[in-house]
């Protein structure tokens, strides 16, 4: 049962350290170790160090698997801390309507948008999302991500937000990646509600978020805040309904406007208000001062092909912990690629590579709640690790456009490695 593994002839061993988020200056202070070597026992890191280290604490270790590093770069095994993935149906029709010139708003307005894939969502089987959830999930896998959080919000009634969660529970327990559920059944007011958005908040806080609690089916609450979608005032009631079923609150948080979305954040003490392209300088003095962690998801930006992105450096400058998450959905941000998001984060958010890799281990892993478990690679946390085929960090967003892993461990055991040309 016991995985063991010695990581050797690395290029570069790159990683935060630390079990609490990193904020302001300490954000881009990560641990930078040329060549190096990493231990693995019983599926725990073991030792990060120097090969003359190793052999002096551990000996020769001649009965210990190898994986060679071929030069590359270690860092811990990514988080994405906030992704849609159980999804039927695609809205690639709504993606040629947007380059034709509609907004994704105007596209919602008219009943497309997340009221479209609410209609493929609840017209799928539980095993029908499941088996899209493992595809999605190998995808994210080849591109680093071993934790990610995964929402509901395409049911919109209690069947099929039961539905799309259990689907999350039963992908989980079939794929390495593992899996952090959040109940968003305030995505949307679905259309048999339209009339009456109290009646659907009703529905919501009385009877999905106890039915879903009482399951054990999620382990967070989180609301659409947005002009048109759900005010501070109707996001507060869904988040404390949450609260008292023991589910924990984070929010999309002034995507489009500034809706108060991150002043509610730090009210409630969420675990994350994500998005914040519109967020107001109070909304960032607000997370400042409450220590909440901005999830930032400039994937949306890029795809919606808007040109504005969150206030990355503003936050960071504020002493706000960033994030960074794919938001994988169908509508905004179709990726799985945690390392495309680090290569926006750079070039468009102006983050440093060191900020953007705390951004998508240590912080994002605090976010889940998981930054005692994972997010560094140190001594005790879980062997969730990433090779690069990279010389060191910076060729993370330098060479861009490729996926740059090479290897990935879960728990001590590698799970995956980048494929070859097909033999001729
Ligand atoms: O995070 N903002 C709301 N929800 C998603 C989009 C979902 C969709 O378009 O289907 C987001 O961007
Ligand atoms: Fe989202």
């Amino acid at each position: 049962m016991s995985a063991e593994l010695l990581v050797t002839g690395l290029g570069e061993v790159a990683t935060p350290t630390g079990s609490t988020p990193r904020a302001g200056a300490d954000q881009g202070r990560i641990r930078r170790l040329a060549g190096g070597e990493i231990l693995v026992r019983d599926g725990r890191i073991a030792f990060v160090g120097s090969r003359g280290e190793r052999e002096r604490r551990w000996g020769a270790l001649p009965d210990t698997p190898r994986l060679d590093g071929g030069g590359g770069t270690a860092v811990p095994g990514f988080v994405d801390a906030h992704t849609h993935l159980p999804w039927a149906g695609s809205r690639a029709e709504e993606f040629l309507e947007r380059l034709a010139g509609r907004s994704y708003q105007e596209i919602a307005a008219a009943g497309g948008g997340i009221l479209a894939t609410v209609r493929a969502t609840r017209g799928a089987a539980r095993d029908e999302l499941v088996a899209a959830m493992l595809r999605r999930l190998d995808a994210m896998l080849a591109c680093g991500t071993t934790t990610a959080e995964a929402k509901s919000g395409y049911g919109l009634n209690l069947p099929d937000e039961l539905k799309q969660l259990e689907a999350i529970r039963d992908a989980a327990a079939r794929h390495p990646v593992t899996l952090v559920p959040t109940l968003l059944a305030a995505h949307e007011t679905p259309p048999e509600h339209r009339a009456d958005r109290a009646r659907w908040l009703d529905v919501v806080c009385a009877e999905i978020v106890p039915a879903v609690a009482a399951r054990g089916l999620a382990r967070y609450c989180d609301v659409f805040c947005e002009r048109g979608v759900f005010s501070a005032e109707e996001s507060r009631r869904v988040l404390a309904a949450g609260r008292a079923h023991g589910l924990l609150p984070r929010l999309h948080a002034d995507e489009f406007t500034d809706s108060g979305g991150a002043e509610l954040a730090a009210e409630l003490g969420a675990a994350s208000a994500d998005h914040l392209m519109a967020v107001s300088e109070r909304g960032v003095e607000a997370l400042a001062r409450a220590g909440v962690t901005a999830l930032l998801l400039p994937g949306t930006s890029f795809f919606l092909g808007q040109h504005h992105y969150a206030p990355a450096r503003r936050l960071v400058a504020a002493g706000v912990p960033v994030a960074l998450a794919t938001d994988c959905n169908p509508g905004s941000s179709p990726t799985e690629s945690l390392p495309t998001i680090v290569q926006l984060a750079v070039i468009e958010l102006g983050l440093t590579v060191e900020e953007a890799l705390t951004a998508i281990t240590l912080n994002a892993a605090a976010t889940l709640g998981l930054a005692g478990e994972l997010g560094t690679l140190e001594e005790g946390k879980r062997a969730d690790l990433v090779v690069l085929d990279a010389p060191n960090l910076l060729h993370l967003a330098y060479h861009y456009g490729v996926n740059p892993v090479r290897s990935v461990v879960k728990s001590g055991r590698e799970v995956f490695r980048a494929g070859n040309l097909a033999p001729s």
